[in-house]
């Protein structure tokens, strides 16, 4: 049994003549990533928002399946998405300024994020957020728990944010556009990062770009996106080696011009 099994997904926003997201196909295996890629507006966001049970009332969707860990995401109640999203399936959101809170302490978010999740006292939850800190390689972990998220650089802030992805002992994190507002360089390190959490955790992943320039290092398969089609899905190799669409092989060519910095 696959970790997340999306079949013949189709979502449409009420007032939309088009569907957003149609009829798409997709598996991730336990450990697995797959990248998501496509252009602004292809329907990449609104797929992830399905499967966390996201989206707003106006998206109507019909799948014949959406199921996480063998249940139909569908049938979730309020109480069992609450502990999915940022339990089970931990959630990397594009702008990590917004994503934190800017009155609290860094360190006391994801000692929070660890006790909505784990039934911990206090101590035992400062000392997990603690571990969180040097293990998304946070430098002076004990100094920079006392930050304030606006003390911290862009790429120290993203670190945070996986870092309370990472509190619930997720088996699917989606990342969500992880290293778009982020400088080049410090976008290759949050992708080597994510690499690393990947081997230590055993977590799957759900890369979610407009940029194939990040997914190389990462990605083990890779679909294709086009106005919420899939045009194809192939293993990351493959993908960069034999692209079969016109379409993946515009996507590869604006890489390069971009600089290709992976
Ligand atoms: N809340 C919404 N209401 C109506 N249309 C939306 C909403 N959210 C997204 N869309 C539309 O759905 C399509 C896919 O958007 P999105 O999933 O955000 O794409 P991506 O993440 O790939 O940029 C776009 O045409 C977008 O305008
Ligand atoms: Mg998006």
């Amino acid at each position: 049994m696959a970790l997340l099994e999306v079949r013949n997904l189709t979502i449409t926003y009420r007032g939309q003549a088009q569907a957003a997201v149609k009829q798409l196909d997709f598996s991730i295996e336990a450990g697995e990533t797959l990248a998501l890629v496509g252009e602004s507006g292809s329907g990449k966001t609104t797929t992830g928002y399905a499967v966390l049970g996201l989206l707003p009332a106006e998206a109507i969707v019909t799948a014949d399946r959406l199921e996480f860990e063998g249940r139909d995401i569908r049938h979730f109640n309020q109480a069992e998405l609450g502990r999915l999203r940022g339990g089970r399936i931990g959630m990397i959101f594009q702008d990590a300024l917004s994503a934190l809170n800017p009155l609290m302490t860094v360190g006391a978010q994801i000692a929070e994020a660890v006790r909505l999740h784990h039934r911990v006292g206090r101590k035992e939850a400062k000392f997990r957020a603690l571990a969180l800190l040097r293990q998304v390689r946070i430098p002076m972990a004990d100094e920079r728990y006392a930050s304030y998220p606006h003390q911290l650089s862009g790429g120290m802030r993203q670190r945070v944010v996986i870092a309370m992805a990472l509190a619930g002992n997720p088996a699917l994190l989606i990342a969500d556009e992880p290293t778009t507002a982020l400088d080049v360089t410090i976008q290759a390190q949050i992708i080597r990062l994510l690499a690393a959490l990947q081997q230590e955790t055993g977590t799957a992943i759900l890369l979610i770009t407009h940029d194939l320039g990040v997914v190389a290092e990462l990605a083990d398969r890779v679909a294709v996106l086009r106005n919420g089609e899939c045009l194809e899905t192939q293993p990351a190799a493959r993908l960069y080696q034999q692209p079969q669409h016109a379409y993946t092989r515009q996507l590869l060519n604006a890489r390069s011009v971009a600089g290709g910095q992976l």
